[in-house]
């Protein structure tokens, strides 16, 4: 067996919540994840004892709530094998991808998939793009793609490494290892990846990538843009300010380098500090253990699933916590409203921020449901009772 204690849960006060004398199912953790605990207090605590700005005073306030900041890039990188001098802070993964899309010339040829998430998706559209070709599992086709990019020898790829919208997974190792044999900058989207599995950048040898704090166990607002140290040419920063540069003159400044000359003005402190908190939490549960967890419940949602008549599942994707379904005759959100008022059970509906996905493949609006570590096989059965009562409802 191999899930996870029971006791993970009593670090979520949110689990403790009742509606209508019933404990909430929470399944949507793609959307964003519960708080532990540890990730609230670190929040509190700079409220309560350390409320100073960072990088600028000398005083012992300030000085503390800097280390704290600083402590929080030494702990996110420690989670996905990256220098901490590689991690900079932004507001989330959709602000770390702009900021990248506007480093490139428009006129360089980018590739990604057409099932992106709208984040991946509209920032390129103005450029020189092309779409990466997909398999018959909606995976990106890496046969395929050589040919293409030995053809037309794009300047940069970039892709999610799980689909928020389907719970697949892409060959990542194998398209970085295409992108370094044939001289292409890589991008990674690790949105639904960091807290979820194993993160390993130091190995994975991409250029760039990004996640967004919220998705793992972290404060909304903090999102991390990573460079490979030694990448060139360097990102150059967007927004310019306070604290992002060595010097100032009327007629020119001196940026700091990356990762603190991209994170100009006052940052998120706060949210920063609670990421640190959260990283720390999930370095001591392990990526790997939470991956196992969450696959397996995925594998009991799935095979539940499969013996009910008027549930199709959209993708037999078998190595994450995502599964997306239809329940023949019935609207997506129509699923999802009736889960929340009859069951407590909390699953996202649409389109996951992916329309051009659900275009290509003629897929309507679908009920996503995603765990993470403090689900349980108890929930995966109520989520398939309920589902059993809805199906008879169409
Ligand atoms: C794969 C992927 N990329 C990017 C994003 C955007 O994240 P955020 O809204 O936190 O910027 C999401 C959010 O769902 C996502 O799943």
């Amino acid at each position: 067996m191999t899930l996870l204690s029971l006791s993970v849960r009593n670090d979520f006060p949110l689990l403790e919540r009742e509606v209508g004398g019933k404990k909430i199912v929470y399944l949507d953790s793609s959307a964003t994840s519960l708080k532990p605990q540890r990730v609230i207090d670190a929040v509190v605590g700079f409220y309560t004892q350390q409320t100073a700005n960072v990088h600028r005073s000398v005083h012992l306030l300030s000085e503390e709530a800097t280390d704290a900041y600083e402590m929080s890039r030494k702990q996110i990188a420690s989670l996905v094998g990256a220098d901490a001098r590689e991690i900079a802070f932004t507001k989330n993964a959709t602000e770390a991808l702009n900021l990248l899309a506007i480093n490139v010339d428009t006129n360089n040829l980018v590739g990604l998939p057409q099932i992106e998430h709208h984040s991946n998706l509209l920032p390129w559209i103005h450029h020189r793009h092309f779409y990466l070709p997909l398999d018959e599992d909606k995976r990106i086709d890496i046969e395929a793609l050589k040919n293409i990019v030995r053809n037309d020898k794009p300047y940069l790829l970039t892709f999610a490494t799980v689909s928020n919208a389907l719970g697949i997974k892409h060959p990542v190792q194998e398209l970085l290892n295409l992108c370094r044999a044939e001289g292409i900058k890589s991008i990674l989207d690790l949105s639904q990846s960091v807290g979820h599995e194993t993160v390993n950048l130091f190995s994975e040898s991409c250029d760039f990538a990004c996640f967004s704090g919220h998705k793992m166990l972290g404060p909304s607002g903090v999102g991390v843009l990573y460079q490979r140290e030694g990448t060139s040419p360097a990102l150059q920063p967007h927004y310019l300010g306070g604290e992002m540069v060595h010097q100032v003159h009327l007629d020119g400044f001196e940026a700091r380098p990356f990762p603190w000359g991209m994170e100009s003005g006052t940052p998120n402190i706060e949210g920063v500090i609670g990421l640190g908190a959260a990283a720390e939490y999930l370095e001591e549960i392990g990526t790997d253990a939470i991956a196992a967890h969450c696959n397996q419940l995925a594998d009991e949602l799935r095979h539940g699933i499969s013996k009910l008549p008027r549930v199709k599942l959209q993708s037999n994707a078998a190595d994450t916590g995502i599964v997306t379904f239809e329940v023949e005759g019935l609207s997506a959100h129509g699923v999802s409203r009736i889960m929340s008022n009859r069951f407590n059970i909390m699953v996202r509906s649409g389109f996951h921020c992916a329309q051009p996905l659900h275009e290509l493949y003629e897929m309507p609006e679908t009920v996503r449901a995603s765990f993470h570590l403090y689900n349980t096989q108890e929930e995966v059965q109520q989520l398939l009772e309920a589902l059993a009562v809805v199906q008879e409802m169409s």
